[in-house]
């Protein structure tokens, strides 16, 4: 079985697009094939989609592209498509085009003006679908502003087909269909997957990524002529030329044609050119109409024209891979892309190659931290700017104290990240449970400055919680995970943790971005301070390690699963830490109840001999978390005093740790990490965990019993 690229998990929105050459298709047959393809993808998550097609026919043979948009859920978009006044479904296209999205906001609310497609203007002259985040869209948006376009989404996206617009009509409309994107995609910072088509290109498409998967497949009843396709290289223009000479002119001058290798398209020998191409974000929505497939690597831009495909490349002086040599000068030797053929049935790949979305999930942290980080950490001037908090940061700094309101998992990313907020703010933190404290009737003021943390942004007891602060005249900051959601709506400001859609209920990914979000808030609070300089620097390059390491972490599976083995018949497990890791404890015991239904209890080792020590025995089952902190030697104490009473903890501690080992019976290793980070990569063993446990007790790991995604009742 042929392993998929490691990019191949995705976990945001659902590209796809159909274009057919020379093979015939009803409206009908083109628009199910569109519909059929995101309904592939809907396992991802998204919040509303929309398909955009040729329909020059009922234009008089002038070309046309239709726009057709809903929030909500495909089978929505299927009920508007079928209900189009004037559009033939009957009518047969040989050269037909389509393009579709299904998509999970990101920039403004989920409706049908911010979906995709994203148009270039009324004429939908150019049309894009795009996934990821365009972290520079603010300049562009400025810039087109000027040049007359008005926008009419707040998407980051629709910069993509204004911008081609511009390159289009600045060029008297003579670059080919490719060139003016490879322009556009120049200018565009941030990871994407972009497929695009054009009224002034009918028939064509051209695709590109940059960060975020794409595929194409193909498929012909002729033979193919090749099982590769070369690449090649076409010269970089940079920003400058956008932003300073900001005339309409120079934009294809940079552009070196380059047509050496002009042969090497991959199209059908013979007679015969009919062919189709699709192009998705993922495998699983073109498996069930060919498996002949090329995937698409960062900066490839593959465009079809007259049933063609080539490939070129961008280069971009970053680019270390062929791209650039010594003296700057092109590389004219293509590289390629192999034809490959995917094996696997569908079956195995709905979700994206794991076995419940959980599962999935975890396996998402690497991309999703990056996600949370994205366009705000600039690792090389060790500065943070979360767009969110920007104008309020002054305002924050001035308050008494800072509460921080959330419940179950969201209310341990507070735990976790409190004692580094009460070291970079210097402001009293409280952490609170949203029902306990509204039972309470805590005191709220105008001088505090409350955050409400939510994956879905529609917690009831958060939000009740939120309301009560609110009337109490307190600035309202939300961290939530799903833009135009209530808490989002109501709160003065906040972050968005961008770590795409979490469809399992047991939150996984969302802790370590909100995890993530609240370093960064902490940082930002203090990056004026000079003695504070050293500790920020230490945190942000630790930062910009971790998605390697929570790689590292999660190649221990296999390593957990055999202690999910050994566990899973139990009837209890304590998960013991202290200081930094206290959180990893109380949030590793909520996942095993959970998931596994078995009872587990996260316990402060500094409380041990108050009480819980009392449970220790040789029976019960312990985990215990060390690492090389400034507790560590607290929690070796507590160690001690576990074994005395014949406890035998299983123990995650840091690689290298080999101290520790030594009192262990078990164990398994995280990499050592900066301390107020460390809770981030020993919580995946626990996610592991829990995940094992319950997959071999045979428990719904996606929809625990009794438990709901997002708890809108109190
Ligand atoms: C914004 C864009 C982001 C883009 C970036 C680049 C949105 C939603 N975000 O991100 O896609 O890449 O600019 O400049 O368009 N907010 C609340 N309550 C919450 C969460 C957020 O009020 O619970 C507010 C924020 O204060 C802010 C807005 O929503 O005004 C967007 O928040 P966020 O997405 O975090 O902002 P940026 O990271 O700047
Ligand atoms: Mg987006």
């Amino acid at each position: 079985m042929k392993e998929f690229p490691l990019d191949f998990c995705p976990n945001t929105e659902g590209i796809f697009a159909y274009l057919n050459y020379l093979v015939p298709a009803t409206r009908k047959q083109i628009l199910d094939i569109l519909i059929e393809g995101l309904k592939r993808m809907e396992y991802r998550g998204y919040d509303s989609a929309g398909v955009a097609f040729d329909i020059s026919e009922e234009t008089n043979n002038k070309s046309a592209i239709k726009l057709v948009k809903k929030r909500g859920k495909v089978k929505e978009l299927e009920a508007a498509l079928e209900n189009q006044n004037g559009l033939s479904y009957t009518k047969e296209y040989d050269i037909h085009c389509g393009i579709a999205h299904t998509r999970w906001a990101t920039h403004g609310e989920p409706n049908e003006v911010n979906s995709h497609p994203q148009r270039s203007d009324e004429n939908n002259e150019f049309v894009v679908v795009h996934n990821g985040i365009i972290t520079n869209y603010k300049d562009i948006k400025a810039f087109l502003e000027k040049k007359g376009f008005v926008f009419e989404s707040e998407t980051d996206t629709e910069v993509i087909a204004k911008l081609a617009k511009h390159v289009f009509d600045s060029d008297n409309h003579e670059g080919s269909f490719r060139e003016i994107i490879e322009i556009v995609v120049q200018q565009l910072e941030g990871a994407f997957a972009l497929v695009i088509m054009s009224t002034h290109f009918p028939g064509e498409c051209v695709a590109t990524r940059r960060g975020s998967p794409l595929v194409i497949g193909m498929k012909s009843k002729a033979k193919l002529c090749t099982d590769h396709i070369p690449v090649f290289y076409s010269k970089g223009i940079g920003l400058k030329q956008l932003n300073e000479k900001g005339d309409n002119r120079g934009y294809m001058a940079g552009l070196a044609p380059n047509r050496m290798f002009s042969e090497s398209e991959y199209h059908t020998v013979g007679p015969e050119k009919e062919v189709e191409y699709f192009f998705a974000s993922d495998a699983s929505a073109i498996i069930g109409h060919t498996n002949q497939v090329i995937y698409l690597e960062d900066d490839d831009v593959a465009a079809v024209t007259k049933g063609c495909l080539t490939l070129h490349r961008i280069k971009r002086a970053t680019l270390g891979e062929g791209g650039l040599n010594n003296d700057r000068k092109p590389n004219l030797q293509p590289s390629i892309r192999k034809v490959q053929t995917i094996q696997l049935e569908l079956q195995q790949i709905m979700k994206g190659n794991y076995s419940t979305f959980m599962q999935k999930e975890i396996f998402e942290q690497p991309e999703s931290v990056v996600n949370t980080m994205r366009g705000r950490v600039n690792f090389q001037e060790n500065k943070v700017t979360l767009g969110g908090l920007k104008d309020y940061i002054a305002e924050i700094k001035r308050c008494r104290r800072l509460l921080f309101i959330a419940c179950g998992t969201s209310f341990h990313s507070a735990v976790a990240t409190r004692q580094l907020l009460e070291e970079l703010t210097e402001l009293p933190v409280m952490v609170e449970l949203a029902s306990d404290f509204l039972d309470r009737n805590t005191p709220v003021f105008r001088d505090d400055v409350c955050f409400f943390i939510s994956q879905s942004g529609e917690t009831a007891d958060t939000l009740m919680a939120l309301n009560y602060c609110k009337k109490r005249g307190a600035l309202i900051v939300g961290i939530t995970n799903t833009v135009g959601s209530t808490i989002c709506r109501e709160s003065h400001c906040g972050v968005h943790i961008n770590a795409g859609p979490e469809i399992g209920v047991a939150s996984t990914k969302a802790y370590t971005s909100q995890f993530i979000s609240l370093v960064m808030f902490g940082l930002m609070m203090c990056d004026d301070r000079i003695s504070m300089q050293e500790r920020r620097k230490e945190i942000i390059q630790g930062l910009k390690k971790l998605p390697e390491q929570i790689k590292e972490v999660l190649a221990i599976d296999d390593e957990v699963k055999k202690l999910a083995e050994e566990m899973y018949k139990e009837k209890s497990l304590l998960v013991m830490g202290r200081g930094y890791n206290y959180a990893t404890c109380l949030e590793g015991a909520l996942k095993i109840k959970e998931l596994t239904y078995m009872h587990s209890e996260g316990i402060l080792a500094g409380e041990l001999k108050h009480g819980p020590l009392a449970l220790v025995d040789k029976a019960m089952p312990v985990l215990f978390i060390v690492t090389r902190d400034g507790v560590y030697s607290k929690c070796m104490n507590a160690l001690q005093q576990v074994k005395a009473r014949h406890g035998e903890p299983v123990i995650i501690c840091n690689v290298d740790d080999t101290d520790t080992i030594a009192h262990a019976n078990r164990h398994v290793t995280v990499p050592h990490t900066i301390d107020c980070l460390q809770g981030i990569l020993t919580v995946i063993p626990m996610q592991l965990l829990s995940l094992h446990i319950a997959t071999l007790k045979k428990c719904d790991v996606d929809c625990p019993r009794n438990l709901a995604k997002s708890v809108t009742v109190a």
